[in-house]
């Protein structure tokens, strides 16, 4: 259809302009939804509804209702839509909800009634939401939990009630039957003092509570005694740093795993940060503490001693610069610096650290760029995360070996320039590394990973990697994972830089201005379950490059100027493959590759954006989709092809034909157009002898001087005397013999039978019996020839009694007898002349 459609782009275009124009017209008229997903999805926003549209199908499964004045949710409004998961109401003018509104909607997973001014909420409203996980009553004038008829909800997940007037965090009874919840967000409510009690009927101890953007004042000692939560955010929540101060002296007995303080950009309450600040939490029970958006703290020595005993600390947008000695008797694990101040890595202050496991310093692009590697004693330390800085490193790894022992991750990405010198000795722990979208030395034109025996994970895409050496991944016998997207190689060829890395399972060398790989390149890569080789500049792959990869399942090759897979190449593909993009190539959509063309359509189940597929040439085809082309377009020519072979060797077999039976065609050409006059005119010659020349003797000795020359004389035709010089003989055979001669004489010998020529006089002859009624054929059989083979030949011709057949034999009587026969045959209707009549009387 596509092909047509390129053929004749005008009549496409403009029945497809009706097309899309009528449905349009239809949606229109029928439904004034966006059918974003036809029978499922449909958003319906803005337009003015005060109602659900009827023509909504019973099987819509998401309804986006919002900003239209529905104002008052009727029992069974939503009967028509049964079959609802997502139902969006934001701002929909809704002040009422009487009982059973939402009755039937068992399905309903998540409800939307943002930006309501719910004054009136029935004591069923929510009946029949059995399904229900997440209900969003954000900015709704709500102004208490208790008036909210949600206790049946027992499969809630999430309570959003950010930006209501809520002014009090006692948890009405009914919150200890939601089980399953997870999410209580109060965020931006009234509530300013907090109590004993409050959460008594807390239904779990993995509930996320946030009370963020409450002007809080008063914390009533022990409310939060014996109360665990999975996650409790208090930021923004406090007036100054000395109320928060107090306030968290008051959190006591409480049980979090991670507790989030702090202000927000806009709003900056704290204004100054103290080491007694936090001193509150020495008596609060915390995995994970974050400290975020604190402007005014400039130093870690203001924290309070209380952090040491928090396994997690997390320091996110602070105004961190210094960071001073850490406690020897620190018990933290984890330490993250993000989006802070630092200028350099603060290797040394962090060497007291001897539980430190994870260190992360991100994100402090304008500031972070030394690095003193001095990390002395960080025994411990698995992962170093320096990603997204501005650092300028030289990794020697021996050293580094030394500082860090146990480190088994390390991420560089996104910084300045690492340098990785080849010196090298021992084996590191070291698992992942990435270096990813960082500028290395060395790397490429020497080995620099010698050392790393035990890496699993290496990330060096983006970095600048110009590869040089074959030896540049020398020593990395672990790698499973090697991404090197938007490196290069020398000759823009990849050849034997991967022979080592036998154990490779994810190989990722897109965008790598690779014009050629060598077939045996990654011969070795048995277990390589993914191959990226997109963006690169391929105009063919050899089959050989792949055909070994048993475990390959991801072959990416999109953006590359391939015209077509071969029948070989496709033969060869691995039958683990699941995904195979080709898209964005060059393909050429002439017929030639119509193997490929084929088994394109017939595998889109592993060919992942097939739409971009597209053919690049010839140009009436250009962007023409590769799985819809009109294969049977390829079949007319073939036919057609077909059609002209088979004309070609009609011709050529006519051809040998007419070469062979020039004489046959000819004659026939000469009989049909002989004029009857010219059977009529006076014959010339008595008889027109054919024989074989082998025969010549035979017929000098026997007719030539016993006819001619006795009484009565014969005037015989023999070709070697009579023919017209400088005619063709078969014009001679016809004009001088045949027409010219009353009779034929066929001497028959052996030689005669044998000979195609005499065979086809003999034809001639008997054919023109057949067209001259009164023409006469004498056979002369001679001595020897098989009588068996002459009556074959001569066939029903033999049986004519016009005919004669006589026998020759050299004997006295026989041939004396046989030139009786033979001269009363030729007298047989023989007209005299004058002059013969003559000559005859005088003898
Ligand atoms: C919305 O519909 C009501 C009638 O249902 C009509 O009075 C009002 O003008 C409409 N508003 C707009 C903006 O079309
Ligand atoms: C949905 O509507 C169709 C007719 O439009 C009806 O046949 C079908 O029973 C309805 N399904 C439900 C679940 O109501
Ligand atoms: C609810 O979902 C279940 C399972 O997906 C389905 O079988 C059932 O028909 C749905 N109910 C309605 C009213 O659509
Ligand atoms: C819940 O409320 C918070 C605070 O207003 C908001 O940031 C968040 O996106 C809301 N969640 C949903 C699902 O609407
Ligand atoms: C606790 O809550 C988290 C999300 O906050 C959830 O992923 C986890 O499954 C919950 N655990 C239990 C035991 O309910
Ligand atoms: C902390 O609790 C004590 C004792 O109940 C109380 O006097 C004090 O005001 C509370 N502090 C704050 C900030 O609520
Ligand atoms: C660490 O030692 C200091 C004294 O040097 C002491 O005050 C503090 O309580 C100790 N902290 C921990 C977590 O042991
Ligand atoms: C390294 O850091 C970058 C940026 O933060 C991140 O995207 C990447 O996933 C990290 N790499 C590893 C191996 O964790
Ligand atoms: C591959 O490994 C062999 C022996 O393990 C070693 O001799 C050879 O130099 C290595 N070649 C490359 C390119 O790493
Ligand atoms: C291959 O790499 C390209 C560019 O780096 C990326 O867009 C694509 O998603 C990758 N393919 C797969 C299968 O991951």
């Amino acid at each position: 259809m596509p092909r047509s459609g390129a053929l004749c782009p005008q009549r496409f275009m403009s029945f497809s302009l009706v097309v899309l124009s009528w449905s349009q017209w239809r949606t229109r008229s029928l439904n004034p939804c966006l059918e974003v997903i036809p029978g499922t999805v449909y958003r319906c926003m803005e337009l003015n509804l005060s109602g659900i549209p009827s023509d909504i199908p019973n099987s819509t499964e998401s309804l986006d209702l919002s900003f239209n004045p529905l104002k008052i949710l009727t029992s069974n409004y939503f009967s028509q839509v049964p079959a609802l998961r997502f139902l969006d109401l934001t701002r929909c003018h809704i002040w009422k909800i009487e009982d059973n509104a939402f009755m039937g909607l068992c399905n309903l997973s998540v409800l939307i009634l943002t930006a309501n001014p719910l004054h009136i909420l029935d004591p069923w409203a929510f009946q029949d939401l059995t399904s229900l996980q997440r209900l969003i009553v954000v900015e709704s004038h709500i102004s208490r939990l208790d008036r909210l008829p949600i206790g049946h909800l027992t499969t809630l997940q999430e309570l959003n009630l950010s930006n209501n007037h809520i002014d009090s965090l006692r948890l009405p009874e009914y919150f200890s039957q939601l089980i399953v919840l997870q999410l209580l967000n109060l965020q931006a409510n009234k509530i300013s003092s907090i109590f004993v009690g409050d959460l008594d009927a807390l239904p779990s101890q993995n509930v996320t509570l946030v009370l963020s953007k409450n002007y809080i004042k008063y914390i009533e000692l022990n409310s939060f005694s014996g109360v665990y939560f999975q996650e409790l955010s208090l930021r923004g929540c406090f007036e100054s740093s000395a109320l928060m101060q107090a306030s968290l002296q008051n959190l006591t007995g409480l049980h979090v795993n991670h507790l989030v303080l702090g202000d927000y950009r806009n709003i900056a309450r704290l204004e100054t940060f103290n080491k007694p600040l936090l001193d509150g939490l020495c008596h609060v029970r915390l995995q994970e503490i974050t400290l975020i958006q604190i402007s005014v703290l400039y130093t870690t020595d203001s924290l309070s001693d209380c952090l040491h005993n928090i396994p997690s600390v997390r320091l996110v947008s602070t105004d961190i610069k210094e960071v001073t000695p850490f406690p020897k008797n620190s018990s933290i694990r984890q330490l993250e610096f993000k989006n802070c101040k630092l200028r350099g890595v603060p290797a040394d202050s962090l060497s007291s650290l001897k539980e430190l496991r994870v260190l992360r310093i991100t994100k402090n692009p304008r500031y972070l760029m030394r690095y003193v590697e001095d990390f002395q004693g960080l025994q411990n330390l698995e992962t170093l995360d320096l990603s997204e800085n501005t650092l300028i490193v030289n990794i020697y790894w021996s050293s580094f070996m030394e500082e860090v022992p146990n480190l088994k991750h390390l991420n560089l990405s996104f910084n300045s320039k690492v340098a990785l010198p080849p010196e090298c000795s021992g084996v590191s722990k070291l698992e992942y590394l990435d270096l990813q979208q960082t500028r290395l030395g060395f790397t490429g034109a020497l080995p620099s990973f010698l050392c790393l025996g035990n890496l699993i994970y290496l990330d060096i895409s983006h970095s600048s990697t110009h590869i040089v050496t074959e030896c540049s991944f020398c020593g990395l016998d672990n790698l499973r994972v090697l991404k090197m997207a938007g490196s290069s190689f020398e000759g823009n060829q990849l050849a034997g830089n991967f022979k080592n890395l036998t154990k490779l399972q994810i190989l990722d060398i897109s965008s790598c201005q690779l014009k050629h790989i060598v077939p045996s390149a990654l011969a070795q890569l048995h277990d390589l379950r993914e191959l990226n080789i997109s963006h690169n500049k391929l105009l063919s792959l050899d089959p050989k490059v792949y055909v070994h990869l048993h475990a390959l399942t991801i072959l990416d090759l999109h953006s590359n100027q391939l015209a077509a897979l071969t029948a070989q190449a496709l033969e060869d593909l691995p039958t683990s493959l699941k995904y195979l993009d080709l898209s964005w190539n060059l393909f050429d959509c002439s017929c030639d590759h119509l193997i490929f063309f084929r088994w394109a359509t017939n595998h889109q189940d592993i060919l992942k954006h097939a739409d971009f597929m597209v053919c690049h040439s010839p140009l009436d085809l250009k962007d023409v989709r590769l799985v819809s082309f009109d294969l049977s377009s390829c079949h007319v020519s073939k036919t057609t092809v077909a059609a002209s072979v088979t004309t070609l060797l009609v011709l050529v077999l006519f051809a040998i034909l007419v070469y062979k039976y020039y004489f046959h065609l000819y004659y026939m050409v000469v009989l049909l157009s002989r004029d009857h006059h010219s059977t009529e005119k006076e014959h010339t010659y008595d008889a027109f002898v054919i024989y074989s020349s082998e025969d010549q003797e035979w017929v000098t000795k026997e007719l030539e001087e016993t006819l001619e020359v006795g009484v009565p004389r014969f005037r015989l035709c023999l070709y070697y005397r009579d023919f017209v010089p400088g005619v063709s003989i078969i014009t001679n055979i016809i004009k001088e013999g045949f027409q010219s001669s009353r009779k034929v004489i066929a001497v028959v010998s052996t030689h005669f039978l044998e000979s195609r020529w005499c065979n086809f006089e003999l034809e001639v002859a008997q054919s023109w019996q057949l067209l001259d009624s009164k023409a006469s054929l004498v056979l002369v059989v001679l001595e020897g020839v098989d009588k068996a083979v002459v009556r074959r030949k001569l066939g029903v011709f033999r049986y004519l009694r016009r005919n004669t057949y006589l026998v020759w034999r050299d004997r006295e009587l026989t041939r004396h007898v046989f030139l009786r026969q033979l001269k009363s045959a030729l007298l047989d209707g023989k007209t005299w002349t004058e002059e013969e009549l003559k000559l005859m009387l005088n003898n």
